[in-house]
């Protein structure tokens, strides 16, 4: 058994009207566990930082269960294990899950998403482009996106860990893309390293009505695919752009407040005059399909086409900083927190 004790970074309040802060979490030192018969024990060697978090921990209702006062963060994790005692899990073998922000976890296996060939890629690339964010990229542009060659694919938070897969997916799937983010420097990495067509920084513009024109330039024909992760005000700018048959594809609220609700422009007219579609995407629903998603990405990643960027922390307990650095936009590509080799 390691000696080691096990950190945890516990939910100590819900985070308030300033948004998740540092006192939002509590750190914790307890015994590493033991696992009994068919259980195993898991040394985490990295954290995924995501946006749904915010939603994790928050009082409102959600998808999921909000993480309770005093529980384990909830996180994806990628770990290898130490102790086995179940016969799936071989000792030494890595294992992508949801492990949480600790240094140890015990697992019955009803927790891990799947056991990782390190051989494939780097392991932390098993916490974003071959994990849930690939999976998010990968099927909600290909299932509910259906994009189609030559037509034009718009993407907002186009530099972020989604957003750079959908780009890269996209461009090879014989698409025009065009990216929406947040500063000068993730315009460079959507046109120099995600290839994208076309880049705008929303910033640049103050109205909706100013990106909207800045939009219009860049998809003279169109947009065919909105894969949306912003909602707000860059949305509204896109929906006046989609071409007929458009399909939007509606993953994340980046740019909305919660509250108080937004009122902002109605669509109806738009969706009917276009016969376009908008559908929500939940990756939770469709982890019975990670293996088909890494097999695909993982194949492109090893012929080189696709391409990442991480941006790393070292150390539990600046967890909740990389959180909130990912929240307020100031991070570029994935966001990990590296607990160990
Ligand atoms: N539905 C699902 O199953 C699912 C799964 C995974 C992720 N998601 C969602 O997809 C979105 C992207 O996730 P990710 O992991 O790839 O994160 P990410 O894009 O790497 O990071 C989040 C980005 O959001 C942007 N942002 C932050 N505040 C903003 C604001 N006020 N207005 C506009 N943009 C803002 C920033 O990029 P800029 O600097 O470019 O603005 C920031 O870097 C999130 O909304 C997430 O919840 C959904």
């Amino acid at each position: 058994m390691p000696k080691s004790v096990n950190r945890r970074l516990l939910l100590a309040k819900r985070p308030g009207r300033a948004g998740v802060t540092q006192d939002c979490f509590r750190l914790e030192e307890a015994e590493v566990p033991a696992p009994g018969p068919g259980q195993l024990l898991i040394r985490v060697l990295w954290l995924s930082c995501d946006p749904a978090m915010r939603g994790w921990i928050a009082e409102g209702p959600n998808y999921s269960e909000p993480v309770p006062l005093g529980g384990v963060m909830r996180s994806f994790t990628l770990g290898r294990v130490e102790v086995s005692q179940h016969p799936d899990y071989p000792v030494g073998s890595y294992v992508s899950g949801r492990q949480g922000w600790q240094d140890w976890a015990i697992s019955d296996g009803s927790d891990i998403d799947r056991i990782v060939d390190p051989e494939q890629a780097p392991l932390s690339a098993n916490l974003h482009l071959l994990g849930m964010t690939g999976l998010t990229a990968y099927l909600g542009l290909t299932d509910v996106g259906r994009p189609k060659v030559g037509e034009t694919v718009v993407v907002s938070t186009a530099a972020g860990a989604v957003g750079s897969v959908v780009g890269q997916v996209a461009k090879l799937l014989g698409c025009r893309t065009v990216g929406i983010t947040g500063s000068s420097g993730k315009v460079s990495d959507c046109l120099e390293t995600y290839g994208y067509d076309a880049a705008i920084n929303y910033r640049d513009y103050e109205t909706t009505d100013a990106l909207a024109s800045a939009l219009a330039e860049v998809c003279p024909a169109g947009v065919d695919v909105y894969y949306d992760m912003t909602a707000g005000w860059i949305s509204d700018a896109v929906m006046g752009q989609i071409a007929i048959g458009a399909r939007i594809v509606v993953v994340g609220t980046m740019a909305m407040p919660s509250t108080p609700p937004p009122v902002g422009p109605r669509y109806s007219r738009q969706m009917l005059v276009t016969r376009a579609t908008m559908t929500g995407f939940l990756v939770l629903d469709h982890f019975d399909r990670l293996e088909e998603a890494v097999t695909k990405l993982g194949a492109w990643y090893r012929e080189g086409r696709l391409r990442y960027r991480e941006d790393v922390t070292e150390g539990l307990e600046r967890a909740p900083e990389a959180l909130m650095k990912l929240l307020n936009g100031r991070t570029r590509g994935k966001v990990l927190v590296k607990l160990a080799d």
